[in-house]
């Protein structure tokens, strides 16, 4: 949430930036600004709306410098204006700052602020933190400059309750930079003389795969020929460097409309990336490289808890089905911001799973922090390679399906899928699943690419079906067992991308409320399954039926469906009860996305939202 990009070097610094900035908006599309230091003065450019409308209105020769910080916005305190927009500079004119992040306490400090004379021209927590660090700047004895602005910075950053990543200019250090974090990320990255920070790697993989994740409670020090990373306590800390491997293609479209559709279609590779290297040689399991437990360790599991939010809790409850029935382990699935404040009774050997594709969510995040405090392994499932969970969690699995960049979850999610079949699978082969089943079901698992890649020669039976149902207000998706997760994925990405009211439910729950909203006006979409759950979906559907409700069927070739009981049917390859689940979303996906493009919405970039939910 929220985009931060800093850079130091010989270019000219605005371009730079502003580039970064079109890379990491989907952290936060509410304003975009940009600052560089030139001659001991800020140059600003900042505004509401889009980083294109920032770039369209402010010439490349407004910002000259060859340092300077951005910032795109995801709005917490204040509301969506120029002023609000960051960078912020303090009242006395010396400090620049971005931050993404909450400052609690910060209208105590505000008061106190204000006490001392310095005034506001926002809204916004992150202009008191510009403040303080201006007043501590003032206070502080006159040894070097750059030192001077370091303590400034370490001061105040002791005085605030919350969560930040931020990056700093002063006017008296013309070429430095300093950032520091706690709570969200903050990633520097090295070039070829030139240094580059961001809260997330695609604003910078054009420039330099080389970085160095800064962890919680670091800060660093950029010059233009250097930089030093020390803790808040001025401890110094060596840099571990890390080779960033997704490339600057997969960040971009490639011909497609939005980065939404471009992410549906690669789901074929990027589940093969997912699974490639994780079976077992005899064929007959899954195996993981990072979980760092034994055998021994599993086995002594009695219980799982899976923690999430959003489209990741979805995956989850997918996984409860699968690792419960393949398994037979009982598993737990909660949400992520729950968890942490619900003090619920844990057994002794129950496995914390977190399950997250950022890897930064701050709810998640703190779920896992909670689990660890309580003594537990905590594996994480996640997609970012270096992300605070991942390097937080005792273990995990990495996704693998490279840079998500649609808002809306869509490969993320059916990795998640494609992992948690995998992980009941593995457990249970430890336990009672047999040799033969368990070959079988790793057969299925492989053939999921294969299948995924026909399931989406169905778009433009979809793209049909949603053109006739983009005006309707109204929807419900229904599914039962581990359908029933899907039918919850389905609503949630067609409310956050199209803006029309959507629920999910389990399909024989329909009838105890929900049936009430049925009418020629409310379309119902029914993810049918085969086996013996198809007969009591087919009763839903036609108690949907006699009240006049459209009637969208999703369902397996071989279904058997009553004639006249649908108005569309949209027919899904036959598979193994593991792979079902991912093959039901590619439909759901495809029907949101389309409808959400018929009714022109920013498929990208929906209102209200961001990726990454870094504020809790
Ligand atoms: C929905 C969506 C969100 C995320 C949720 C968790 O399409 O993308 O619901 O799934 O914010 O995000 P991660 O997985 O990054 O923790």
């Amino acid at each position: 949430m929220c985009g931060i990009v800093g850079y130091i070097g010989k270019q000219k610094a605005a371009p730079v930036i502003l580039e970064g900035l079109k890379r990491l908006e989907y952290r936060g599309y509410d304003s975009a600004g940009v600052a560089t230091l030139v001659d001991g003065r800020f140059e600003l450019a900042k505004k509401a709306g889009r980083v294109e409308g920032l770039i369209l209105s402010t010439p490349a020769q407004r910002l000259p410098g060859t340092t300077g910080i951005g910032h795109t916005r995801w709005a917490t305190h204040g509301g969506v204006t120029d002023a609000n927009a960051h960078p912020h500079l303090s009242s006395d004119g010396r400090m620049a700052l971005i931050h993404n992040g909450v400052i609690e306490n910060y209208a105590s400090l505000k008061k106190f602020l204000v006490g001392k004379g310095y005034t506001f021209k926002s809204e916004t927590d992150t202009e008191v933190l510009c403040n303080l660090i201006a007043y501590h700047y003032q206070k502080e004895p006159a040894t070097s400059e750059g030192s001077r602005f370091m303590e400034s910075v370490r001061k105040s950053l002791r005085h605030v309750d919350g969560t930040y990543g931020i990056a700093v200019m002063c006017t008296d250090c013309p070429a430095e930079i300093i950032a520091a974090r706690k709570g969200s990320p903050l990633i520097l990255g090295v070039g070829d003389g030139e240094y580059m920070l961001a809260s997330d790697v695609s604003a910078i993989i054009s420039r330099t795969q080389n970085v160095v994740y800064l962890k919680d409670g670091e800060m660093a020090h950029l010059t233009a020929g250097n930089f030093a990373i020390t803790t808040l306590g001025a401890e110094d800390v060596s840099p571990v460097f890390d080779t960033v491997t997704w490339r600057v293609e997969d960040a971009e479209l490639n011909g497609y409309a939005h980065f939404m559709e471009k992410e549906i279609f690669e789901q074929p590779d990027a589940l093969e990336n997912s699974m490639r290297g994780r079976f077992a040689e005899d064929g007959s399991t899954a195996q993981f490289g990072g979980l760092n437990l034994t055998a021994v360790d599993f086995r002594q599991i009695d219980r799982v808890h899976l923690l999430a939010c959003g489209s990741a809790w979805h995956s989850c409850l997918v996984a409860e089905y699968l690792i419960e029935r393949f398994a037979r382990v009982p598993v737990d699935v909660d949400y992520a911001s729950e968890f942490r404040y619900r003090n619920t009774p844990l057994g002794r050997n129950t496995l914390f799973f977190t399950i997250s594709q950022s890897g930064e969510t701050i709810d998640t995040l703190a779920a896992l922090r909670e689990a660890k405090r309580k003594g537990y392994k905590v594996l994480a499932v996640s997609n970012v390679v270096g992300s605070t969970i991942a390097r937080e969690a005792d273990g995990g699995v990495y996704q693998h399906v490279g840079p998500e960049i649609g808002v809306a979850s869509t490969k993320a999610f059916t990795s998640q899928l494609l992992l948690g079949a995998m992980l009941a699978l593995y457990i249970g082969r430890m336990r009672d699943m047999s040799f033969s089943d368990g070959s079988a079901y790793v057969q299925a698992l492989k053939g999921v690419p294969n299948l995924v890649r026909q399931t989406l020669l169905l778009a433009p039976q979809l793209k049909a079906v949603a053109r006739r149902y983009a005006h309707f207000h109204d929807f419900l998706f229904l599914g039962r067992l581990s359908l029933f997760p899907i039918a919850l994925e389905g609503a949630l990405k067609l409310k956050e991308i199209s803006y029309i009211h959507a629920e999910g439910y389990p399909a024989a729950e329909m009838k105890h409320g929900p049936i009430a909203l049925i009418s020629e006006q409310c379309p119902s979409v029914f993810l049918v399954p085969s086996g013996e759950m198809f007969h009591k979906v087919v009763s839903s559907m036609q108690e949907i039926k006699a009240r006049k409700g459209p009637v969208i069927a999703i369902a397996a070739e071989g279904c058997d469906l009553p004639a006249g009981l649908a108005d569309e049917v949209v027919r899904i390859p036959e598979c193994h009860e593991a792979v079902l689940p991912i093959i039901a979303t590619i439909p759901v996906q495809l029907l949101s996305y389309y409808i959400a493009a018929e009714l022109g919405r920013d498929v990208d970039k929906p209102r209200n939202l961001a990726k990454s939910v870094t504020v809790e």
